[in-house]
């Protein structure tokens, strides 16, 4: 019974061949059956041993169930093999091909002017402070020489809410002690006079809060740069200098600047600064009333604890938006807010 021994080997190399070159899970599905299947050769070969010899058949069965161990191996091994394959991109990867570009995205206009203000600042000393944008009133208004009957509030009698939470709770004897979402970047000049001794030289830019309908030229939020420098000896003539040198700086050489006298209860003399340029030409206007100033009322340094009689001051607030407007030639406020890309992508 050698010779039936004998056949095994080649039908194994044939059914190894078979399963190896599978070309699909089909295939394999094919070659398992003809070959392991409950039909297959080799379970028909199990089949036949017992018409063998009594004495043969240990050794025949031995090689039978070896064969088919390894048949069983290569057929999960092409199984395995396959599903990779099946797993793999249809089309191979060109690793020539240049890469996929990364959209990098940029600063919005607004910071990019408030950046550009802040650069101009500090190359002459200033400092950046920040505030909280829930304010109390003592800071926003009263500390500001504001109290709650003066007619300056008026305009900015906005958007009060509730005490944040974890907030001292504030009790100025003069103050109605309310809290409000602030409404000029002023109050910060407060918080930092209450923190620190004289001089003074900071700037602030932040949000800002108004009941304020929106349209082109208003939104109820929008951005403030203030301004406080505190001195011995400070005259109008430094607020005037650096006004012009801030503007030259962001906006260029041919900037024009002009005070305008005006009122604000924080400051005594009070202006408005008004500014011209080759823009503001073709807009057809000659001046556009950019920011407010003046030098730091005596009542606000008694506020805060600074003698009057040995500090001066000035102080401003500039409108960030308003800024941008001219810079870019931007004509609707409310295009900042909207975060169109096709709008910002274009600074
Ligand atoms: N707080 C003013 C406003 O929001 C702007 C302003 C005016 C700020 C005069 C100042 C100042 O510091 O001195 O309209």
């Amino acid at each position: 019974m050698a010779g039936w021994l004998d056949e095994i080997e080649p039908l194994k190399q044939t059914a190894l061949a078979e399963l190896n070159s599978a070309p699909d899970a089909a295939a394999l599905e094919r070659a398992k059956g003809a070959w392991l299947g409950p039909h297959g050769r080799f379970t028909a070969l199990m089949k036949q041993l017992g018409s063998l010899p009594k004495e043969e058949r240990p050794a025949a069965g031995k090689a039978i169930n070896a064969a088919k161990a390894e048949l069983e191996a290569a057929l999960a091994a092409r199984r395995e093999a396959l599903e990779q394959l099946a797993a793999m991109p249809k089309h191979p990867t060109d690793f020539t091909l240049p890469g996929r570009r990364r959209a990098l995205g940029r600063l919005h206009p607004l910071t990019q002017v408030i950046e550009d203000i802040v650069r101009a600042f500090r190359k002459i000393g200033f400092a950046v402070a920040d505030g909280p944008e829930i304010e109390d009133e003592y800071h926003c208004f009263d500390a500001l020489n504001t109290p709650a009957d003066h007619p300056a509030r008026d305009t900015q009698d906005t958007f009060y809410v509730d005490a944040p939470p974890n907030a001292p709770h504030p009790r100025f004897p003069t103050s109605t002690n309310r809290w409000l979402l602030r409404t000029h970047t002023s109050s910060v000049q407060i918080r930092v006079m209450q923190s620190q001794p004289p001089p003074v030289r900071i700037i602030v830019p932040g949000r800002v809060f108004r009941r304020d309908n929106a349209d082109a030229t208003h939104n109820p939020t929008f951005h403030q740069v203030e301004g406080l420098y505190v001195d011995r000896g400070v005259t109008v003539g430094d607020l005037k200098g650096t006004v012009e040198f801030v503007f030259k700086e962001i906006m260029g050489r041919d900037v024009r600047i002009r005070f305008r006298p005006h009122y604000f209860s924080y400051t005594e003399p009070s202006y408005e600064i008004d500014f011209s340029n080759p823009l503001v030409k073709k807009m057809g206007r000659d001046w556009l009333e950019i920011a407010g100033c003046g030098m730091v009322n005596p009542v606000v340094f008694e506020n805060v604890g600074y003698d009057p009689e040995v500090w001066t001051g000035w102080a401003f607030g500039f409108g960030v938006e308003r800024i941008a407007m001219l810079r870019y030639g931007i004509n609707d406020i409310r295009l900042f807010y909207e975060n169109d890309v096709r709008f910002l992508r274009q600074f």
